[in-house]
Formats: C-alpha cells, sequence, structure tokens
C-alpha cells in the first residue's frame, strides 16, 4: 500500500464513510486537502504527533512524510491505520475515516497579516495578544485555533487557540493567549519585549475542537493557557443561554497563575445557577490563606460530586495534563465519544522537533 515510486498527483481521494470525494494536489497532504474542501475532519497538531486525524486506507498508494509508528501502534498500522497529516497520494484511494458533523460549516482556512495592537500580561507567564487584522479572517468556531508567524523572523507557524467566541471580538481582531515556554522560539519573542505593531500573519481556521450540540452535563478542564479555548467555548455556551449544566475545573500551580477570574465571574453571573467554576491548585503554600481546593484537578473528579457517565468532557492544555484526565474520565464512565479534547503539542513533543 505504500508507493515510493508511483505517479506524483494531483489524485483523488474518496471516503467511503461520506461519499465525498477530494482532490490533492502532488505538494499537499492529506488532511490539508481535506480542510481546504471543506471536511470536518478530526485533527488537532498537524504536525504528526496527536493521532487525532488518523483513518483506514483501504485501497491505493500513499506515500508516508513521516513514520506513523511514533503515534500508531503495530496493531493500527497493521489494519490499515494511516495519519492524514503525513500522508501524500500516489495514486487514487479510497479512505475511511469518521468525519465530524459541525453544527455550522468549517471555513476554509486562509492566512491574513496583521499587526500585534496589544500586548498584555495576564499572569507571570502568560500573554494576551490581540492583533488587528489586514482583513477578516474566514469565520471560525469558539475552540478553534489559528497558526500565528512572524515575517522575516519566525516562519515556521505556531498553533495558538482562539481565545474569545468570534461574537465576543472587536471587528477585524483576533485574541489569543500565549504561555511562555522556556527556550521556545515564538514564545521567548513574544514575551522578551512588547512586541506591540510587529507585523504576523495569522492562518486558520483550524481545529476540531468545537462545541457538539447537546444537552448533556459539560465538564471543561484546563490548565495554563489552556483557558484559551475553553472561554471561547464558554462564551459561547453563555450566549446560547446556558442550555446545560457546566462546570469548568482549572487546574494551576499557585494563586499567582489564575487569571480571567473577573471574565469567569460574568459568565457565571450570566449561568443563573448553571455554571460553575472551579479553581485547583497543585502548588499554592501551605500556609497561604487559599480557602480553595488543593491537588491536582483531576483528583477532584468524584462521581458524587460530577455526573460523569453522563457528561461531555472538554480538555484543554499541556499533552500531560489531558492524557492524566483522559484515563481518569474513562475509568470513571466518560464515554471515549464524549471527550473532546486539543493538546497544547510544542516541539518538545514532536517526532524529530520541529520541521
Ligand atoms: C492545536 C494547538 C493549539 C495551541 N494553542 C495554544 C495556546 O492557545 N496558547 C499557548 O500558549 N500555546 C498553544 N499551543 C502551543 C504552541 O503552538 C507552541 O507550541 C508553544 O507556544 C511553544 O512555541 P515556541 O515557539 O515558543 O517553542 P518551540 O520553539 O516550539 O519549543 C518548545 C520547546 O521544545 C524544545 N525543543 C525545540 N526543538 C526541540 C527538539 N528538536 N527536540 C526536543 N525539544 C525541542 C524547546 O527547547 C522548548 O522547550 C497550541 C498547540 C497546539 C498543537
Ligand atoms: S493532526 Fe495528524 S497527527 Fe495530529
Amino acid at each position: 500500500m505504500f508507493g515510493f515510486f508511483a505517479r506524483k498527483g494531483p489524485h483523488r481521494a474518496r471516503i467511503t464513510t461520506s461519499g465525498d470525494t477530494i482532490e490533492v494536489g502532488a505538494g499537499d497532504n492529506l488532511l490539508k486537502a481535506a480542510l481546504n474542501q471543506g471536511l470536518a475532519w478530526p485533527h488537532n497538531c498537524r504536525v504528526g504527533s496527536c493521532g487525532q486525524c488518523r483513518c483506514r486506507l483501504v485501497s491505493g498508494k500513499i506515500k508516508p512524510l513521516n513514520d506513523f509508528s511514533y503515534v500508531l501502534t503495530g496493531e493500527e498500522m497493521d489494519a490499515g491505520m494511516i495519519l492524514a497529516c503525513q500522508t501524500s497520494l500516489r495514486s487514487d484511494v479510497e479512505i475511511e475515516v469518521a468525519l465530524d458533523k459541525p453544527a455550522t460549516a468549517l471555513s476554509q482556512p486562509k492566512s491574513v497579516g496583521g499587526v500585534i495592537a496589544r500586548a498584555r500580561p495576564l499572569t507571570h507567564d502568560i500573554l494576551e495578544v490581540r492583533i488587528r487584522l489586514d482583513e477578516a479572517m474566514p469565520a471560525y468556531l469558539a475552540g478553534q485555533y489559528a497558526e500565528l508567524s512572524v515575517p522575516g523572523l519566525i516562519e515556521k507557524p505556531r498553533s495558538y487557540s482562539f481565545a474569545s467566541a468570534p461574537e465576543n471580538e472587536p471587528f477585524g481582531h483576533v485574541s489569543f493567549f500565549i504561555r511562555h515556554v522556556p527556550d521556545g522560539e515564538m514564545t521567548g519573542w513574544l514575551h522578551a519585549a512588547n512586541q506591540e505593531g510587529q507585523r504576523v500573519n495569522v492562518a486558520g481556521p483550524y481545529g476540531s475542537f468545537w462545541l457538539r450540540d447537546s444537552a448533556a452535563p459539560m465538564l471543561c478542564i484546563a490548565g495554563g493557557s489552556g483557558m484559551a479555548p475553553i472561554k471561547a467555548l464558554l462564551e459561547q455556551v453563555s450566549s446560547q443561554g446556558f442550555q446545560r449544566q457546566v462546570t469548568y475545573v482549572f487546574g494551576a500551580r499557585t494563586r499567582d497563575d489564575l487569571y480571567c477570574l473577573d471574565e469567569m465571574k460574568q459568565i457565571k453571573a450570566r449561568g443563573n445557577g448553571h455554571f460553575n467554576f472551579i479553581p485547583v491548585l497543585s502548588r499554592e503554600p501551605d500556609d497561604s490563606d487559599w480557602s480553595g481546593l488543593r491537588g491536582r484537578c483531576t483528583d477532584i473528579l468524584s462521581p458524587e460530586a460530577f455526573d460523569l457517565p453522563n457528561s461531555h468532557a472538554y480538555l484543554c492544555g499541556p499533552p500531560a495534563m489531558i492524557d492524566s484526565a483522559i484515563e481518569c474520565l474513562s475509568r470513571a464512565g466518560v464515554k471515549s465519544e464524549h471527550i473532546f479534547y486539543d493538546k497544547f503539542i510544542d516541539a518538545s513533543h514532536m517526532q524529530g522537533g520541529r520541521v
């Protein structure tokens, strides 16, 4: 099924599960072509690290752009599973994949120039970065992300989740919450000095982390800058009039790592008893007067406190935190198809770094 010397394309991919057919150009990977043609193909990192774009090659020849075994198990590969973001086509193919069904049609991603209009510290290591765009971006869904690059300086894009629901942004602007990663190129540049006025490129929207239509209780868990897409989702739930019970557990080390507390209060006030925000601190000094919960955010997920088997979970933040939350929720009976997540993967989680 893997073909290294076959014709380079363009080729066609027929999606057996939906009947869609897409054209995949010679220089494109399967995921990129699918997103450009408006298919809601599940994905997160787009660089071969998260496994969310996995699909099954039913027939035809492909060329792997990276080693799938970094993410897929031997069993999955024996069953014909591949990663769409790491696949180019060598012939017409048939693919089996469970496409998502967002309530609104997805926008085709596009790159737009802009200027950093605001860079405001939210905590000691998280900046709010607001960008004034030269022209409107394609409409995004709360929970999705964009890719940011700095022309002439940092050309390899980094992914950042939109920090507000689209209707809450001033016209022609987008905002992100960006945490400083030690030795990170983009975040080092952003945090080293005030970069207001600098030109940047914003490409998107990307990502499958949007709100699923449901009245099920919603449990959100985030840490660090994972606040950004969860806040956007909460703003959407709030503007829809809180038709469901929502609990948001935010994990932080100390009180200095808490932020957006006023925004959470406002959402709670609008929630009319349907919204509860629970910050949990893992390293707050014992002698501080913090009267809230302590420990890891997964420590508090007891079946007595939450209707877990009937809940939908939305998780966002560092990969290790997400993995441990998924494990904990699965053990507590949350169905895997009701766990939605975005892992904030950086170069240290990528096979061979950022290529
Ligand atoms: C879908 C998605 C959404 C995201 N949303 C957000 C968000 O809203 N907010 C946010 O703050 N972050 C977010 N991220 C993370 C973000 O995209 C960046 O990865 C992060 O900001 C780090 O970028 P950087 O350029 O500063 O660091 P990088 O230069 O990418 O480096 C990151 C770390 O990896 C190390 N490293 C570099 N190369 C290698 C190598 N070859 N091997 C091992 N280690 C290496 C570096 O020393 C550093 O410690 C998101 C990620 C994804 C995938
Ligand atoms: S989107 Fe393909 S592996 Fe993450």
